[in-house]
């Protein structure tokens, strides 16, 4: 009886597997176009911001890190002396809106911080990931 309900289990659990596999691979070429689109929007828009003065002076992030330069979103998350403990690449987006442009710092789940995460990760894609690298 024991042996019968474990084989019962067992092809619900496996059949179920399959079901979630096959059905998570569904996607045309038109929504990955799509879906493609809906990034790069998202791109442009860090890029914009990244270029403009995000805080109360009149410094933006490109003055310091042209083309995202040394923003090493591959090395996140990583212990950031500054703020004296692990953190993830949009903790030390705020340290920079905070600091170097003396501003407030953006909410971590404010589109205008997912933009400039967007934006700064598309600039050094390709870089392979190595968190916690200094
Ligand atoms: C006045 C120059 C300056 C400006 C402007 C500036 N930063 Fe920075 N940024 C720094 C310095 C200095 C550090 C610390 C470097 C370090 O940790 O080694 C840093 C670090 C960073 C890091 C982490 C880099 C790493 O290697 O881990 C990110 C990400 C970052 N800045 C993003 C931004 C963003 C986004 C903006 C605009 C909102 C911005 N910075 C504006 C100077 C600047």
């Amino acid at each position: 009886m024991k042996r019968v309900l474990i084989i019962v289990c067992m092809t619900a659990f496996i059949g179920t597997g399959l079901v979630g596999i096959s059905s998570a691979d569904e996607f045309t070429k038109k929504d990955l176009e799509k879906w493609n689109k809906e990034f790069m929007s998202v791109v442009k828009e860090g890029e914009k911001l990244f270029h403009s003065a995000l805080g109360s002076n009149k410094v933006s992030c490109d003055m310091c890190h042209p083309n995202a330069s040394n923003t090493h979103p591959e090395t996140y998350p990583k212990f950031q002396k500054q703020i004296g403990k692990v953190v993830a690449l949009r903790d030390m987006i705020n340290w920079c809106i905070q600091n170097p442009l003396e501003g407030k710092p953006l909410k971590l789940d404010d589109p205008k911080m997912i933009a400039l995460e967007a934006y700064i990760t598309y600039e050094r894609r390709g870089k392979p990931l190595e968190p916690g690298k200094h």
